[in-house]
């Protein structure tokens, strides 16, 4: 009989753990971290092409400063008088559709556009005029601060071409973001998000796993900025009055007793 529980990942040999499969004893000193990972969620080893990718995508996404929402709930929380810990978590927490999240959605377009039959160039210009017609936000384009080029997907993807993952997916990722310009008038880079969705497409990851990426490299500048916030900043942050605005209704009377 099957059993309620079940896992492909770990599993334990006279009380050893063995992850897909290898002693994670004979891992350990023998590859980086970045290598497990890719053995953990693909369940083998990558090639030294596939590491070295995979580790610049994780690194492209260390830490982007205090300003994103990730950071600034991360301190506030702490600021709350709260552990390390859940500092990390709050940050997490904000990963969604504007912040991270986006790598697994624009993935799931990426892998569901590419995989019709056609030139990227016309499928890119079909699935951009389908969301601008729908006022749909296409997942992985556009930035708050880049409005030339995001630094970091040039970077990664630089690195994806040398290494020979610059497949179909990040072509397609490339011409939609010439094809938004073209058809929005807007200067909707591919950012860093789209970046990676692209690439992680091109190394036949499953979209659904997208948003990890995200959390298993910024989960490294979370920590660091719980800590930082923790051994350096008085607890309870607020917000001064010339940071706010009330815009509601005026001082009011309440009618008298009956
Ligand atoms: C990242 C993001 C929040 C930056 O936004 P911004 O530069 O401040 O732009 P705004 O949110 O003010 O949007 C300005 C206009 O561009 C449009 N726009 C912005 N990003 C768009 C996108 N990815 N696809 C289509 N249209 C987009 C908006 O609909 C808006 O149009 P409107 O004025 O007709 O309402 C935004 O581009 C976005 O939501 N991108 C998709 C999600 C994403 O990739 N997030 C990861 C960021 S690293």
């Amino acid at each position: 009989m099957s059993k309620k529980w079940r896992t492909a990942i770990t599993q334990h040999i006279d009380g050893e753990p063995y992850v897909r499969g290898y002693r994670l004893l004979d891992l350990v000193g023998r590859y980086s971290f970045s290598q497990v990972a890719y053995l953990t969620l693909k369940g083998e080893l990558p090639t030294p092409a596939e590491a070295r990718v995979l580790d610049a995508m994780l690194v492209s996404v260390v830490d982007h400063g205090l300003a994103p929402p990730s950071a600034v709930a991360d301190r506030v929380v702490i600021s709350g008088g709260n552990p390390l810990h859940v500092g990390v978590a709050a940050g997490i927490l904000t990963f969604g559709e504007a912040h991270g999240g986006a790598i697994e959605s624009a993935a799931r377009v990426f892998q569901e556009t590419a995989a019709r039959d056609g030139d990227v160039r016309e499928l890119a210009a079909e699935r951009v005029a389908e969301a601008l017609s729908r006022k749909e936000r296409l997942p992985g384009f556009g930035h708050r601060l880049y409005k030339e080029a995001d630094p970091r997907t040039a970077r990664i993807f630089g690195i994806a071409k040398e290494e020979g993952f610059f497949g179909r997916h990040s072509a397609l990722a490339e011409v939609m973001a010439e094809e938004l310009k073209k058809q929005s008038g807007r200067p909707l880079v591919l950012n860093v998000d789209g970046g990676i969705a692209a690439i992680i497409s091109d190394m036949g990851f499953d979209w659904r796993l997208g948003k990890g990426f995200f959390i298993m490299g910024r989960v490294v500048g979370l920590v660091a900025q719980a800590f930082e916030e923790i051994t350096r900043e008085r607890p309870f942050r607020r917000l001064s009055e010339d940071e706010m605005e009330y815009d509601g209704v005026p001082p009011r009377e309440l009618e008298p007793d009956s």
